[in-house]
């Protein structure tokens, strides 16, 4: 038990080195948060400083969701281990507390906590979120996409224990929590497109 609290701990303090926020000062001495869309994640920084800089945020904040579920998977241990880790980082991504509580919204370490969980269901989602993206060009969509297709697959798929079908409806519901301005900007065609820069 004590574990387990333990390296819930560490994977919210992992989930909470927010890449985007990291490399954008470093990079360009900017506040990533102050620009673009003001979100601290991959989509941001790409549309912000382009897209080395996007990809490595997105490909570290996939990291810090895989480190995660590793750890609670080998180290906590159980169908809760995993589980708890990997929403404990996605919490510490969107709330991160070494910047003030004011983060992303979770996607790419969602990404990671997923596929790791659940490499098939996350993979097919995947795919879907990506094309969605590729044709629409709101990454926002995909992302919600993504979020709302891991439950069903996760579901249909029936060889995952229980846990990680709570997982994927809590991390759905976070999703839809943290997109809630792109959903409004959605449905008022306002939305910002890829490839469209600001900041
Ligand atoms: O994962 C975040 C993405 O879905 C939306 O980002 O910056 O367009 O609000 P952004």
């Amino acid at each position: 038990m004590v574990v387990t609290v333990l390296v819930v701990l560490i994977s919210y303090l992992l989930g909470s080195v927010s890449f985007s926020i990291l490399i954008a000062k470093w990079v360009k001495g900017i506040d990533i948060r102050n620009h673009g869309s003001g979100n601290a994640g991959a989509t941001n920084t790409l549309r912000v400083l382009g897209k080395g800089p996007g990809i490595a945020v997105f490909l570290l904040d996939i990291a810090k969701g895989v480190v995660a579920v590793i750890l609670g998977l080998y180290v906590a241990g159980g169908d809760w281990g995993p589980v708890l880790c990997g929403l404990a980082a996605i919490a510490g991504h969107n709330w991160p507390v070494w910047f003030g509580f004011k983060g992303g919204k979770g996607i790419a370490t969602t990404v990671g906590v997923m596929a790791t969980l659940a490499i098939v269901p996350a993979l097919i989602a995947g795919a879907v979120a990506i094309a969605s993206i590729a044709i629409t060009r709101f990454v926002s969509l995909g992302s919600l996409i993504f979020a709302l297709l891991l439950p069903i697959f996760i579901w249909n798929f029936g060889d995952k224990p229980h846990t990680y079908v709570w997982a994927s409806l809590v991390v759905c519901l976070l999703a839809f929590v943290r997109h809630r301005t792109n959903i409004v900007k959605l449905l008022q065609g306002k939305e910002n497109k890829l490839g469209a820069r600001k900041g």
